[in-house]
């Protein structure tokens, strides 16, 4: 559907034509003085100029040949300003045409494209920690909307199961077990189908060998080692590293799935491997990649650079490939694969200077085509409530699992205190609270920017929370029930002010979801709903819905309700949570 400010800007250009001057001068606005009018058109101050004449009589002819059929308010005040409202009839059309298309009539300005996310960041071996919070709720999220706007979307998790953390836990577990048959380089039969090693025992390995090798350098040598030598195809290494992978990925499902999380695809660093060698003899053939220090690098930094931009280390001195060899050897995967219009990775803000590095060797090397689009979404840190770095009371990292398990339990108090549902309902509703809690406490924060997590205010039913979208949906859910059926119910012209102002708020969908995705923040989607919510509200607390007797007019109201509760649906699921039945 056409967007209402392009709609009335080609009328109000229409109407400079009219009156003699160019209809380019017609562009309208939304009004920055909504106690006036909803819209605005500042052409005539700009026309003077060019036309050396009052910018309020230019604004008066235009006004005069506006054709005024969808105003209510047309009109021209000093010192050359075109004011406007909307007529009623002109909202209830445009609403009716939201209502009965598809999709509300959002333009997909994805259709035909393809779209890699790269989220979630994984690393296999390790528990996801509350640093995984962000690029798992951003990401998906983005994803959803580029599916909404017509994208193919593959989300891809990335796991990071090819670096040093699998040569660090190879090690280790061979210091502790030397004589498993992986360590024998003799053995020739097959190897134990039963892992040597649990999850719990895994999670304790990979931070024990860790902390050994900033200690015990020759540890470190032999980690390096093993690393290489699994990259090198090692067969007992490997062996292990089907162990890790497994039982790791076994528990990084659960976890994002209890978070509401899901990766079309589950690839990673390792799958990028059979892509190094040729790449690299490619880069080196053209000259792209050059011998430093032992070392391959590609120099990107460019003439007008701010700030050092380092090469790219393809292959370091004792051979291996290290992340960005991995990342630039994804992309050849993904280009050849999925060939897409664009690839959004979402990390911590951080990795900026690796993503601008590997960004500007993939362009010179032509591993994407040059129509792809390649951006970094760098997010903030989650803060604890006190604005200072999460640590669990030892000063370790906390769990992600158990940063969603505080936030359950929080949750599950509030819903059994408030007796919202039958006992055997309770857990069910009070992980949908808990997830939009946590998702919409981050997601309103522009990405980039640093929150802290409040379990108190994510939680809250009031104020510009999750749980009160949640709270206005099942509301307006519950008064449809009691209606009956609504689904095919016109919408009709407002009866008061806030039945207008939420119809206003509801034609502004599209052009949020626009610059949501333009900006890759979905915070425009929590501000939008967060709006449209309050003016929900404020016509129910304003407008006899229910209890009206005029039939005609309670089918207006209900008609208009149902709309925005399915806007408000389809923006929660767009964030990555759903409503609950009731609340
Ligand atoms: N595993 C990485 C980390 O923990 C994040 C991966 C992000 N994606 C990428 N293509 N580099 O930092």
């Amino acid at each position: 559907m056409e967007r209402i400010l392009d709609y009335i800007s080609d009328k109000m250009g229409l109407a400079f034509e009219k009156a003699g001057y160019e209809a380019s001068y017609g562009k309208v606005t939304v009004s920055n003085r909504p106690d006036l009018c909803e819209y605005q058109c500042n052409g005539a101050l700009a026309a003077a100029k060019a036309y050396h004449c009052a910018p309020i009589q230019i604004a008066q002819k235009v006004v005069e040949e506006l054709d005024a059929q969808d105003f209510s308010l047309a009109e021209a005040v000093m010192p050359g300003f075109i004011n406007l409202r909307l007529s009623g009839s002109f909202l209830a059309g445009y609403l009716e045409q939201m209502r009965t298309a598809p999709d509300f009539g959002v333009e997909k300005s994805g259709t035909g494209k393809t779209v890699v996310v790269d989220y979630g960041g994984a690393n296999v071996a390790k528990p996801l920690h509350i640093g995984h919070l962000r690029p798992a709720i951003i990401g998906e999220s983005l994803k959803r909307l580029h599916q909404f706007m017509g994208y193919n979307a593959i989300g891809d998790v990335h796991l990071g199961d090819w670096g040093l953390q699998m040569g660090l836990i190879i090690a280790e577990l061979q210091d502790r077990q030397p004589n498993l048959p992986y360590f024998d380089p003799d053995f020739t039969g097959e190897y134990p189908a039963e892992a040597p090693f649990t999850l719990t025992e895994l999670e304790e390995i990979y931070p024990a060998a860790s902390a050994r090798k900033k200690t015990d350098a020759e540890f470190a040598e032999r980690a390096h080692a093993a690393t290489y030598a699994l990259q090198q195809g090692n067969r007992g290494y490997r062996a292990i590293w089907q162990h890790i992978m497994r039982i790791s990925l076994a528990d990084l499902h659960r976890v994002y799935d209890s978070l509401d999380v899901h990766f079309e695809k589950w690839l990673g660093e390792s799958d990028a491997d059979p892509y190094i060698p040729a790449m690299v003899a490619d880069l080196k053939a053209k000259g792209l990649a050059i011998p430093s220090e032992g070392a391959w690098v590609i120099p990107v930094a460019e003439p007008g650079d701010k700030k050092e931009i380092p090469p790219v280390i393809l292959v370091k001195s004792d051979g291996s490939s290290i992340y960005a060899t991995t990342d630039l050897a994804t992309m050849v995967q993904r280009m050849q694969d999925w060939n897409p219009d664009k690839i959004l990775y979402v990390t911590d803000k951080r990795q900026n200077l690796h993503f601008e590095q590997i960004f500007r060797a993939a362009r010179k090397a032509g591993i994407v085509k040059p129509e792809t689009e390649l951006e970094h979404v760098g997010h903030g840190t989650m803060n604890g409530a006190d604005g200072k770095p999460f640590k669990t009371r030892d000063g370790g990292v906390l769990r992600l699992e158990q940063l969603v398990k505080e936030m359950t339990d929080f949750v599950r108090a509030k819903v059994v205190e408030n007796k919202i549902v039958d006992e055997n309902e309770v857990e069910n509703t009070t992980h949908i609270i808990a997830l939009a809690a946590l998702k919409y406490g981050d997601l309103s924060n522009q990405p980039t920017k640093d929150y802290n997590f409040d379990l108190e205010r994510f939680a809250a039913f009031e104020g510009n929370t999750g749980p009160y979208i949640l709270y206005t949906i099942v509301r307006v859910k519950s008064i449809l029930a009691k209606y009956g059926a609504w689904e095919h119910l016109p919408i009709q012209a407002p009866v008061n002010d806030s039945a207008k102002d939420l119809m206003l708020s509801v034609t502004r969908l599209a052009p949020t979801l626009e610059s949501a995705l333009r900006t890759a923040s979905p915070n425009l989607i929590c501000a939008y709903i967060y709006e449209l919510a309050g003016c929900v509200n404020k016509f129910y607390h304003e407008t006899r819905i229910l209890g009206e007797e005029d039939k005609e007019k309670q089918a207006g109201y209900i008609a208009l309700i149902g709309l925005a509760k399915d806007i408000l649906e389809t923006c929660i699921s767009i964030l990555g949570f759903e409503a609950p039945e009731k609340m």
